[in-house]
C-alpha cells in the first residue's frame, strides 16, 4: 500500500514547528505503524535529510514511551491499543495520514514528535510507591489479599504511563493516570499505611506540574491502550477528600 504522510517538524521546543508531507510507498499493511516510520526515515537518512523523531522503546505494548497522535487521536484509530501496536491494515490504500505529537503545556515538545513526560516521573516520586523495608520475599499467604482487590490493583496496575489520556482531554488533565497509580497501591494493604500521605501528595503534584481539572467527559478512557477505567477517577476523589478531612487541610 501506498499513504502520504503530513508530519509535524519542529527542531525544537523554542522553533517554530509546521506540517510536513511525505509518502511511504509499498509498504506491507502487516507492518506496524512505527515500522512504516522506520521506513520513511531511512529514505530520508539516505536522501541526507534529517529522519522524524519520535518515542518508542518496547514496541508491545508495555513501555508506554511511543506517543503519536494520529489523524486526531492518541495512539491511533484502534481501541484499547498503543501506536506501536497499531498496523497500517488499519489504513486505506492512497490514505493521508496526519501525524502529530502529544499536545499539552505539561509535556513540552523536545522535538518532532517526541515530547517530555518527565512530568509523570515527578508525580510518581511524589508518592507512587511503598515505604516497605526491602529483605527476602515474603510467603505468599503472609498477607491475604481478597481476590476482588487483586483484581482491581491489576487492573490499575496495567496503566503504562503513556501519557494519551492528557492528550485527548480538552483540559490536559491526568486525573486518569494519577488514580491509576495512586489506585493500584491504595487498595493492596501493602499500600494502605500510606494511603492518605500517598493521595495528598500525588494529587499535590499533579497540580503543581500545571495539568488541567478533570471535566468527567471520558475522551481519556476512550483513547487508553490499557482501558483504565473512570471509576479510578472517582476512587482516588474519595481517598484525596478522606486524606484531606484527616489532616485538617
Ligand atoms: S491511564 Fe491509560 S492513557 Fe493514561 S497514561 Fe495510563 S495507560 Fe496511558
Ligand atoms: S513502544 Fe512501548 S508501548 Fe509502544
Amino acid at each position: 500500500m501506498d499513504v502520504k504522510l503530513r508530519v509535524w517538524r519542529q527542531k525544537n521546543a523554542g522553533s517554530h514547528g509546521t506540517f510536513e508531507m511525505y509518502e511511504a510507498k509499498d509498504i506491507n499493511p502487516n507492518m506496524s505503524f512505527l515500522e512504516m516510520l522506520d521506513v520513511v526515515n531511512e529514505g530520508l537518512t539516505k536522501a541526507g535529510k534529517e529522519p522524524i523523531a519520535f518515542d518508542h522503546d518496547c514496541r508491545e505494548g508495555i513501555c508506554g514511551m511511543c506517543s503519536c497522535v494520529i489523524n486526531g487521536e492518541p495512539h491511533g484509530p484502534e481501541y484499547k491499543v498503543a501506536t506501536c501496536q497499531t498496523y497500517m491494515r488499519s489504513f486505506k490504500d492512497g490514505e493521508t495520514i496526519t501525524v502529530e505529537p502529544f499536545r499539552a503545556k505539561a509535556f513540552p515538545l523536545i522535538k518532532d514528535l517526541v515530547v517530555n513526560r518527565s512530568a509523570f516521573d515527578r508525580i510518581i516520586a511524589a508518592g507512587g510507591f511503598i515505604s516497605a523495608s526491602t529483605g527476602s520475599a515474603p510467603d505468599g499467604n503472609a498477607m491475604p489479599v481478597p481476590k476482588q482487590d487483586s483484581d482491581l490493583a491489576m487492573d490499575a496496575a496495567a496503566c503504562i504511563g503513556c501519557g494519551a489520556c492528557v492528550a485527548a482531554c480538552k483540559n490536559a488533565s491526568a486525573m486518569l493516570f494519577v488514580s491509576a497509580k495512586v489506585s493500584h497501591l491504595n487498595i493492596l494493604p501493602q499500600g494502605k499505611p500510606e494511603k492518605d500521605k500517598r493521595a495528598l501528595a500525588m494529587v499535590e503534584q499533579m497540580d503543581k506540574e500545571g495539568f488541567g481539572s478533570c471535566t468527567v467527559t471520558g475522551s481519556c478512557e476512550a483513547v487508553c491502550p490499557k482501558g483504565i477505567s473512570l471509576s479510578f477517577i472517582a476512587k482516588m476523589n474519595r481517598d484525596y477528600f478522606v486524606a484531606m478531612v484527616k489532616s485538617g487541610k
